[in-house]
């Protein structure tokens, strides 16, 4: 069945040839390893962690009032509400240590040289937006650990001279932790930091199709 989905279209648009060519048949190093793998189990990673949290959030709701009770209704009450969370919550975690194997990969094998150096400095990039997702992410069940731990984190540029006090304003919207802190940092959750995560990891993979991978050492 599918696959007559695919040929109706297929004779239209022939794009079977090019998807044999551009991907299937596309080379790569003959020595290649497993730690090759990592940047792609992040990328996979990126995209559970996309769908689960699209998914709740057609149930959580950023306020003071109701964010913690949200959090629990989706991990005690919704159906698979917890695994949905879960899965969420283990795939953050776990991005940070993949994408820390990636980096080392890359640094071991020297992957980060000439002709790279872009797809290193956007790889930096990259890091700093999904530990970025972490910070604002950590808020959002707006219970004892969130709150305290965020205070922690958003007064901390005060201490910094000129712009401190101001980016911590910013960031809490205010001179205290409440309903702006929380909507500010749903937005940047869900909708800056997924949005330019994109650009940066189309940019991330069309330079790399671009330069090739490196031969292991
Ligand atoms: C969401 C984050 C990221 C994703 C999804 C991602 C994905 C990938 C993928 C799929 C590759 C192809 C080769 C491989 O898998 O090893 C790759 C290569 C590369 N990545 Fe990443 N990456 C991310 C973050 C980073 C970070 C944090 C750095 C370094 C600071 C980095 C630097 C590089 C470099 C230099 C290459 C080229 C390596 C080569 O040609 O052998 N990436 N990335």
């Amino acid at each position: 069945m599918l696959g007559r989905i695919i040929d109706v279209f297929d004779r239209r648009l022939k794009f079977k040839e090019d998807f044999k060519k551009n991907v299937l048949d596309h080379p790569v190093p003959q020595r290649i390893n497993l730690t090759y793998c990592f940047g792609g189990i992040s990328f996979l990673l990126y995209m559970l962690l996309a769908a689960t949290g699209i998914a709740m959030i057609f149930f959580y709701v950023p306020s003071v009032d109701h964010a913690f009770v949200t959090v629990e209704y989706i991990t005690f009450d919704l159906p698979l509400g917890n695994i949905l969370r879960g899965i969420h919550h283990w795939s953050a975690n776990i991005m940070i240590v993949v994408l820390f194997l990636h980096m080392l990969r890359v640094y071991v094998y020297g992957a980060y040289k000439n002709p790279r150096e872009f797809n290193w400095i956007t790889g930096v990039v990259l890091f700093a937006f999904v530990l970025a997702f972490g910070f604002t992410g950590y808020l959002l069940p707006w219970d004892q650990k969130a709150y305290w731990a965020t205070k922690v984190g958003v007064l901390m540029p005060q201490s910094a001279p000129v712009a401190g006090p101001f980016i911590s304003k910013l960031l809490m919207g205010g001179d205290q932790l409440g309903a702006l802190t929380i909507s500010r940092f749903y937005a940047v959750h869900v909708a800056v930091l997924p949005i330019i995560t994109v650009v940066f990891l189309v940019g991330h993979f069309l330079m790399i199709r671009r330069t090739g991978i490196a031969e292991p050492l």
